[in-house]
């Protein structure tokens, strides 16, 4: 828990929209938890979190943090619900809920989730496969998974650290891809938490794994895909529709789903619809990086069957 004095600052940050430099927050501190890296933001209920309750018609949406998953949150949600009044008026975090996120004294993705009016609820988690509340497994729900290639995720956790006030001091770019390799990151080690959710897959068959890269090849493709895998059966124009609405340049300038009414994130450091592309890691690491970045990733990276591409 964050001392009340903090405490208070922070909800009148959240509350108020002004941003001056005495009223934002302290940046919050790493921890180990558990053998994973983490901040009280999502530890702080953990055990209302683990109690969770699932219902069979769930859809969970589960990544390492900027793989992607407001943009398959979005799909998600066009899919069930198409373009209602929700569309235009909830925004996206309130629609498919962050589950362990508790921001003292302002609320928790917990709870929205318990009180979703619509279903099948759709809940976004970052939790590593090991922390997931039980009753996700005994209510079998459906499950999503979306990776992206280690060094985009890098890139991408890069800027949103430097621009989000929520999240840990990044420092510089040469310490971060560092601390990457390390899995010293909110959310622990990308290596352990790809590969941990690869591995659920080969025994939990109601897990879909996608590629970040895969739907910035061929959306159409992948929302093919996703319904296949959830039951769906949408008009090939309903499928346009929704791939259009969920390309990048609409998804930046919609305001429900491009973050810009959370006042902890900068948008002047950085927006949160930041790029969109494969392969911006090329304008980040040096040679020697991406080298030594090779050289670690073969040696954690050893299940043959999971493959990543950097580049399409
Ligand atoms: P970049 O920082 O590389 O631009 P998450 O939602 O998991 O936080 O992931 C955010 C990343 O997904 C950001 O990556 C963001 O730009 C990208 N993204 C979001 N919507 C996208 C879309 N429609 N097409 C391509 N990339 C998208």
């Amino acid at each position: 828990q964050l001392p009340e004095r903090e405490s208070q600052r922070f909800t009148t940050h959240l509350q108020s929209r002004k941003r001056t430099p005495d009223d934002v927050p302290p940046r919050p501190e790493i921890f180990d938890f558990q053998g994973v890296s983490m901040i009280h933001f999502f530890t702080d209920n953990w055990e209302n979190i683990q109690n969770f309750q699932a219902r069979p018609d769930d859809i969970l949406v589960a990544t390492y943090p900027k793989a992607g998953t407001t943009w398959v949150s979005y799909i998600l949600d066009l899919l069930y619900f198409g373009q209602t009044e929700r569309q235009t008026s909830v925004p996206i975090f309130k629609r498919v809920p962050f589950l362990e996120i508790t921001i003292p004294d302002f609320g928790s993705g917990k709870d929205d989730a318990d009180n979703l009016p619509t279903s099948p609820r759709i809940i976004k988690t970052h939790l590593p496969v090991q922390f997931v509340p039980k009753s996700f497994w005994e209510q079998n729900c459906r499950i999503i998974y979306v990776a992206r290639n280690a060094k985009d995720n890098a890139v991408s956790y890069f800027h949103f650290d430097r621009m989000n006030m929520m999240q840990p001091e990044p420092g510089d770019w040469s310490g971060y891809v560092h601390r990457f390799m390390e899995g010293k990151l909110v959310f622990g080690s990308w290596y352990d938490h790809v590969n941990g959710w690869w591995k659920k897959k080969q025994t939990y068959p109601k897990l879909h794994y996608v590629f970040y890269e895969d739907l910035v090849e061929d959306t159409g493709r992948e929302i093919e895909k996703l319904c296949c895998f959830l039951g769906l059966s949408r008009s090939d124009e309903e499928k346009k529709r929704i791939a259009d609405g969920a390309h990048f340049d609409n998804m930046k300038k919609n305001d429900m789903v491009n973050y810009s009414n959370v006042v902890v994130m900068d948008f002047k450091i950085s927006p949160f619809m930041r790029k969109g592309k494969v392969g911006d890691w090329k304008n980040h690491f040096t040679e020697a990086q991406s080298l030594q970045f090779d050289e670690d990733y073969k040696k954690k990276m050893t299940d043959v069957t999971l493959q990543f591409r950097c580049d399409i």
